[in-house]
């Protein structure tokens, strides 16, 4: 014991591994075991790149304690992935939206002036929990289930998991997994007469043939109204008057790769490159 100690000690003097590299050793076989990752020859390279991004994370959370950002960041399974994988994994989901103007909501600006200060729609449980969309670009199907989800719990006051698989295979104007509009979603839902809840039409992440039975419907929608774009003052209008918000972000950049929690702001997002779709839960 105390020979393989002494041979252990001596090692790390003379390669001056510092101490943290050891712990990060420990953490990485953590995490890979977490997401079960298992590499081939690769593994050198994924290590040098799932350490840079760990370095990248506490830089940010260390700043984030100090109030510096609004969100913190954390491990999670794109950890050892570089900023251009991310890049090409969320990029690719067409971003031009066809706005119809003769449905733009109406809002005051005096309301803008009376907004609270903050608002959690989870803390009202008007918000389910949250689902990994997987290998599918169903954003846009997840994003308008939570919005009509969150409608539903402020007129029932029960939270009730929407199928966001219903949307994939049936609304026709979208591309399923390879990406769609929530407007879309919300004229399918209003068209169709409802929604199958997710018990009765669960998410498998591939597109199918469209399944709706109304049996399993859960929810209707009666319409939607557009947010004017760009407009941040109608949407917190939107989001303190309506409920959960079905809106889109750039998710491009490697600060959100590793989003894990609080309002996520970067000043290097492209407005015009909106590529994502979120559900925006309150205000803060
Ligand atoms: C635009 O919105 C109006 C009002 O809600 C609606 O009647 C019309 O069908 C919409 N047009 C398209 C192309 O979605
Ligand atoms: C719809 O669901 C009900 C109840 O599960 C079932 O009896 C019926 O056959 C289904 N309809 C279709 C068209 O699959």
């Amino acid at each position: 014991m105390l020979g393989s100690l002494c041979c252990l000690l001596f090692l790390g003097s003379a390669l001056s591994l510092p101490r943290a590299d050891l712990e990060l050793e420990g953490r990485f076989y953590e995490w890979k075991t977490k997401y079960n990752r298992r590499y081939g020859e690769e593994e050198t390279w994924r290590r040098t790149v799932w350490e840079k991004n760990y370095r990248q994370i506490e830089a940010h959370n260390r700043e984030a304690d100090l109030g510096l950002h609004t969100y913190w960041q954390g491990l999670n399974q794109f950890s050892d992935w570089t900023s251009e994988e991310w890049f090409m994994f969320v990029s690719g989901i067409p971003s031009q939206v066809k706005r119809n103007s003769s449905n733009v909501m109406s809002f005051d600006q005096a309301d803008v002036q009376r907004l609270p200060k903050t608002v959690d729609y989870r803390k009202k449980g008007m918000v389910s929990s949250v689902k990994n969309q997987g290998q599918c670009g169903s954003c846009w199907a997840f994003s308008s289930a939570g919005a009509l989800e969150g409608q539903l719990a402020k007129q029932t006051g029960q939270i009730v998991d929407l199928s966001p698989q219903n949307l994939v295979d049936c609304v026709t104007e979208n591309s399923g997994c390879g990406g769609g509009y929530m407007t879309n979603a919300f004229r399918y839902v209003q068209q169709n007469g409802g929604i199958d809840s997710e018990e009765a039409y669960p998410y498998v992440g591939e597109d199918q043939p469209c399944r709706y039975n109304s049996t399993g419907m859960a929810a209707q929608c009666k319409g939607y109204k557009e947010i004017p774009v760009g407009n941040e003052h109608a949407l917190a209008v939107a989001v303190w008057k309506v409920g959960p918000v079905s809106i889109g972000i750039d998710a491009t950049l490697s600060s959100f790769q590793f989003y894990q929690k609080g309002v996520y702001y970067d000043p290097s997002c492209n407005k015009d490159d909106i590529n994502h779709a979120v559900l925006a839960v309150g205000l803060e």
